[in-house]
């Protein structure tokens, strides 16, 4: 079980241009000419420009864009939105790179978040609702996965300080634990059983509370794309990739910390803290550097992905406590 359920991760080299496979616009333009992307009521593919305008969904795009927040700055281009909106990680969909077709099938209204757990009051709010109530900006933030391959994104959201102030975790509450739709008839992926699902991941209250932490809910100006992780997506910049849970439906306070999906699978490959780190190699492959899609090039991974600034404070202490801290 484990053999098979190893992520088929490894990237080498030679396969760096895939992205001449996921540009091909001939294709895409094929595929959306055979109607296969656009069903009734759902989103375009790329944002939600024209989406019709009665759909919650389609409300919910006027919210976009929303005003960038220009503290947060790049080291490096942002990545062209076709390649941060084709080239994906969502194994509920499959898994390789290619499922931003498949992921259209979600369907993301009704759209139900379950607030629950070691908090004040539970609560179930609409997604609408819930969005209504937060302040969304703009972040240019660099996303950096595991598999070495990294992208810069203007994500749009609000910070998780503002949920940790609308679901108000009581003392004792140690960490947030998320967790996307279970729903087999629309993810393909999840009828492989030997997958732990739901995904499932988990952050410490304090690395919630951190300025960096946000709830993604869109992208380059709009709606998420479905691909994304639309409507709601973790976005912790200074970690690896697979923590940045996708679709979430739940969010849950605790004072145990739990197992995430990766770390389930594979836990001496996928560690709960998952900081990108130069130094601490993936056991198959090396984390010195990073291939910058879109680019051709090849750069040092940074520490904490270039935002120790703001975290490294956050793990002085946890690195001395924990035995094992990857
Ligand atoms: N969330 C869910 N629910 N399922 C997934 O398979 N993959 C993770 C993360 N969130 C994943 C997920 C991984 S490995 C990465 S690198 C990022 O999503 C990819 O995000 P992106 O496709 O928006 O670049």
């Amino acid at each position: 079980m484990l053999t098979r359920s190893i992520p088929n991760w490894e990237i080498s080299d030679s396969e760096a241009t895939p992205e001449a496979d996921f540009l091909n616009r001939r294709e895409l333009c094929k595929t959306i000419a055979a109607g296969s992307i656009l069903t009734a009521g759902s989103l375009p593919l790329i944002g939600a420009g024209a989406a019709s305008a009665t759909t919650p969904e389609a409300r919910s795009s006027r919210l976009y864009p929303a005003k960038r927040n220009e503290a947060y700055k790049l080291d490096r281009k942002v990545t062209s939105e076709k390649i941060a909106t084709t080239y994906n990680n969502f194994y509920e969909f499959g898994s390789h790179k290619n499922i931003w077709k498949a992921a259209q099938k979600l369907q993301t209204r009704p759209w139900t978040v379950i607030i629950d757990g070691m908090v004040e009051k539970e609560q179930k709010v609409d997604i609408d609702t819930l969005l209504r109530s937060m302040p969304l900006e703009e972040r240019l933030y660099r996303h950096r996965c595991v598999e070495a391959w990294a992208i810069a994104v203007p994500w749009t959201g609000f910070s998780m300080k503002s949920l940790l102030d609308y679901a108000r975790p009581i003392a004792g509450a140690k960490y947030v634990v998320m967790e996307t739709f279970n729903d087999k008839k629309i993810a393909p992926g999840q009828r492989q059983i030997w997958y732990p699902w739901p995904y499932r991941e988990a952050i410490t209250i304090e690395e919630a509370a951190n300025e960096l932490s946000m709830i993604g809910t869109g992208a380059y100006g709009k709606v998420m794309p479905k691909q994304n992780g639309a409507p709601l997506r973790l976005v912790v910049p200074w970690k690896y990739g697979f923590k940045q849970i996708k679709s979430i439906v739940r969010f849950t306070f605790t004072d145990k910390r739990p197992k995430s999906f990766w770390e389930q699978i594979q836990p001496r490959e996928y560690g709960f803290w998952a900081n990108v780190n130069p130094k601490v190699d993936h056991p198959r492959w090396s984390q010195a550097t990073e291939k910058l899609l879109g680019t051709g090039k090849r750069v040092p991974t940074q520490l904490y992905n270039g935002y120790a600034e703001q975290v490294a404070g956050l793990y002085i202490e946890i690195q001395k406590k924990e035995k094992i801290f990857f």
